[in-house]
């Protein structure tokens, strides 16, 4: 099969330039398993023109000469890494990043977005349960984690899973899922075992205005999570959440219960800014550990380091609403009716509707309550975080989902990036045209990949210290 060049493109940015300052070194690794991912691919074959874009300042021509011709799929990769590896020290240097990445030895099942894991360490091996479409797996990947598995009732969720994370997809109920069916998946894996997951947040969400919804029937999916754990008993567990579950008695019986199993448990509420996204997103994380004391992660929280819209979205084709992206179906912008098309035009960045005409006014906003709709149709600003992006972020009657600058709501690629997904992530297959509906409930409903990233480093780094305490 020859190496597609589609698997470059959507990689760069629009104008095929190379990747903002701050992102290049996730630019990078990305590029490295793309790489590695298109040799293994393109195996014996002619690499395309696709693979002489320019990347990072440099020619990928010559890597693609070098690739051209018989040349040994193992060489290939190798030789490709070695490049990549340079090209990581370089950009590390000249940033004044410091950087204690190190490259594997080999990308055999090769994800597209694993991290650097030097075969020498120990190996984490996931299962994710309630996996969507694979948001907290992502970032654990990107931490070396390696996702075995994924579980979720929704089928939607099995391309993008199986796609971008090259991982298998049980297509199941939860409530059905026995202990013995992850045991057979972790059982051809060596290393530490992690059960990672984040039940469906509905009956938590803080949109049910503050009833405890503890009774309600999704509710004991938390105790299937824990029934889970008890008959696996893995090294680690994980798990994500809206934060007003931390106060609710399901997520206590859930940390007793670990307790009682013997795990050292933490947890907390993480700021997505503090973690390197660009939204303003709070979620309950909760990490334990069969081997002594685990912690949550800390993020930066200095206000200067925090990315902004722009910084996220800022360099995506402009459109109109109802226009889309011929290179991305997934950068579509809804159409507006006339109305919400004056209203989306007289409104401005950080607003609300009492910066509209009278004439624009919807009924909810001229009862005396008005006030608690503030933040429906309202525009996002440029150089801060987003606010919190929903199943339907597409949409400008929702909340502040108008983009800064053009007249539209936000699209699916830009809510997906700004919850934290690389550009190319594919959410349905191509020339296949993505539904608002079900795409947008994938993209909101996921854990930003950067909290799975930070739960995942702290995961490794405990069991560097496990290793080394072992060794
Ligand atoms: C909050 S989302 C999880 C997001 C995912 N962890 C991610 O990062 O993309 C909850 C998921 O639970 C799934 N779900 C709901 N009930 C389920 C059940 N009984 N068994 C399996 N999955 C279920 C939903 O389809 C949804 O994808």
């Amino acid at each position: 099969m020859p190496v597609s060049a589609l698997q470059w493109q959507p990689s760069l940015g629009p104008g095929g330039e190379p990747p903002a300052e701050g992102q290049v070194l996730w630019a990078i690794w990305e590029r490295a398993s793309l790489i590695s991912h298109a040799y293994l691919v393109g195996r014996g074959t002619r690499t395309e023109r696709g693979l002489h874009r320019e990347m990072n300042g440099r020619r990928l021509s010559a890597l693609a000469r070098r690739g051209v011709g018989p040349s040994p799929e193992a060489w290939c990769r190798s030789w490709a890494l070695s490049w990549l590896a340079r090209q990581l020290r370089c950009a590390a240097r000249d940033k004044g990043v410091p950087t204690r990445l190190r490259l594997p030895s080999t990308t055999s099942g090769c994800s597209r977005y694993r991290d650097p894991m030097p075969a020498s360490e120990p190996k984490v091996s996931a299962i994710d349960l309630f996996c969507g479409a694979g948001g907290l797996s992502l970032g654990l990947q990107q931490a070396g984690v390696r996702v075995a598995a994924g579980v979720d009732l929704d089928p939607a969720c099995a391309y993008p899973f199986e796609r971008n994370l090259r991982a298998k997809f049980i297509h199941e109920n939860v409530a059905n899922v026995t202990g013995r069916q992850l045991e057979a998946i972790w059982r051809s894996r060596k290393g530490y075992r992690l059960l990672a997951g984040c039940a469906p947040c509905q009956p938590f969400s803080s949109h049910r205005r503050g009833a405890d919804t503890s009774s309600e029937q999704n509710w004991d999916l938390l105790t299937h999570f824990s029934r889970l754990v008890d008959e696996t008993l893995p090294d680690f567990v994980t798990m994500e959440n809206v934060t007003r579950l931390g106060k609710m008695t399901v997520f206590r019986s859930f940390v007793d219960h670990l307790r009682e199993l013997d795990y050292a448990v933490d947890y907390g509420n993480l700021y997505g800014p503090d973690f390197g996204l660009p939204q303003e997103r709070r979620r309950l994380v909760l990490v334990a550990s069969k081997h002594g004391v685990i912690r949550i992660p800390v993020g930066d929280t200095s206000k200067n380091n925090y990315k902004t819209v722009q910084q996220e979205i800022g360099k995506l084709p402009v459109l109109g609403h109802g226009e889309v992206d011929p290179n991305d179906s997934l950068h579509a912008a809804r159409r507006l009716t006339p109305i919400n098309l004056d209203r989306m035009r007289a409104s401005r960045p950080g607003g609300t509707w009492r910066d509209w005409p009278e004439e624009l006014l919807a009924p909810c906003h001229r009862k005396s309550s008005g006030a608690s709709f503030q933040a429906f149709y309202g525009r996002m600003v440029w150089d801060s975080p987003s606010p919190t992006i929903t199943t339907q972020s597409y949409n400008f009657g929702t909340g502040r989902f108008g983009h800064p600058q053009q007249d539209r709501s936000l699209t699916l690629r830009e809510a997906a990036m700004l919850q934290g997904f690389p550009r190319e992530y594919e959410f349905v297959p191509a020339g296949e045209r993505p539904s608002m509906q079900s795409v947008g409930r994938l993209i909101g409903n996921a854990v930003p990949p950067a909290f799975g990233r930070a739960v995942g480093n702290v995961i490794r780094e405990k069991v560097r210290v496990i290793s080394k305490e072992l060794a």
